[in-house]
C-alpha cells in the first residue's frame, strides 16, 4: 500500500492516522462523560482524568501531523455520479470534523492551562506535559469544550451514518478508499 495518497485511495499514513484518531475519540468521549461526574473522593477520577488529558493531547498532535499531511496529498474524490447537495455535506462534515479533532483537545488544553489550581498534566503518568498561557477563564473553557465535544458526538454518527449510506446503498468505493487492504 502506498505511503501517500493516490488520485483515487487513501495511502497508508492517511489511513493510520484516521483510524487512530477515530478510536482514541470514541475512548476519550467514553471517559469524557464518565469521570467528571466520579465523587471526588473516588481515587480513580484522578487517574481517568489524567488519561483522558493524556488521549486528547495524543489526539492533538496527531491532527495536526493529519491536517499538514492532508495539505500535501492528493484527496481522493467524491463518485462523479453523486448527488451536489450530498458532497456539500460530504466535504462540510469532513471539514468540521478536522476542525474539530484539533479545536476540543485544544480547549481542554487551554481549560486546564487557565485553572487557578495550576496541576499538572502528567502525560501517561511519564512527563508533566507543560500548561499554554493562561487565556481567558477555566469556566469559559470548560463551556467551549463540552460545547465542542458535543457538536463532535453529534457529527461523529452522521459521519459514520454516509460511510454506511456509500458501502451499503449506493455501494460505491468511498468507504474502501479509506480500509487497509481494498485495493
Ligand atoms: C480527543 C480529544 C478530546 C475529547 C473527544 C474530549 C471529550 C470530552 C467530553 C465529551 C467531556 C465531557 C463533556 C460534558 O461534560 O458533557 C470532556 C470533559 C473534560 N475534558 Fe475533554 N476531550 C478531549 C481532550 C481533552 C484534553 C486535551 C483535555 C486537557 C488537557 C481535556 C480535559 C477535560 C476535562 C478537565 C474535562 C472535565 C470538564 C468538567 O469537569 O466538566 N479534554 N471532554
Amino acid at each position: 500500500m502506498p505511503v501517500r495518497n493516490t488520485a483515487t485511495h487513501y495511502g497508508s499514513v492517511a489511513m493510520f492516522l484516521h483510524w487512530l484518531i477515530a478510536a482514541l475519540i470514541v475512548v476519550n468521549i467514553a471517559l469524557g462523560l464518565y469521570f467528571p461526574d466520579l465523587p471526588r473522593a473516588d481515587p480513580s477520577k484522578f487517574t481517568l482524568a489524567q488519561i483522558h488529558k493524556s488521549i486528547g493531547l495524543t489526539v492533538l498532535v496527531l491532527s495536526v501531523a493529519r491536517v499538514l499531511w492532508r495539505l500535501v496529498n492528493p484527496v481522493p474524490p467524491l463518485p462523479a455520479d453523486m448527488n451536489g447537495a450530498l458532497k456539500l455535506v460530504a466535504r462540510t462534515s469532513q471539514f468540521l470534523l478536522y476542525v474539530l479533532i484539533v479545536a476540543i483537545p485544544l480547549s481542554g488544553w487551554l481549560m486546564v492551562s487557565a485553572s487557578r489550581l495550576g496541576l499538572p498534566t502528567p502525560y501517561f503518568f511519564l512527563f508533566d506535559w507543560p500548561n499554554l498561557p493562561k487565556i481567558g477563564d477555566h469556566e469559559m473553557w470548560e463551556d467551549v469544550h463540552v460545547y465542542l465535544a458535543w457538536s463532535a458526538i453529534v457529527l461523529v454518527p452522521i459521519h459514520i451514518a454516509g460511510a454506511l449510506y456509500h458501502q451499503f446503498i449506493r455501494r460505491d468505493d468511498v468507504l474502501k478508499q479509506m480500509m487497509p487492504g481494498t485495493r
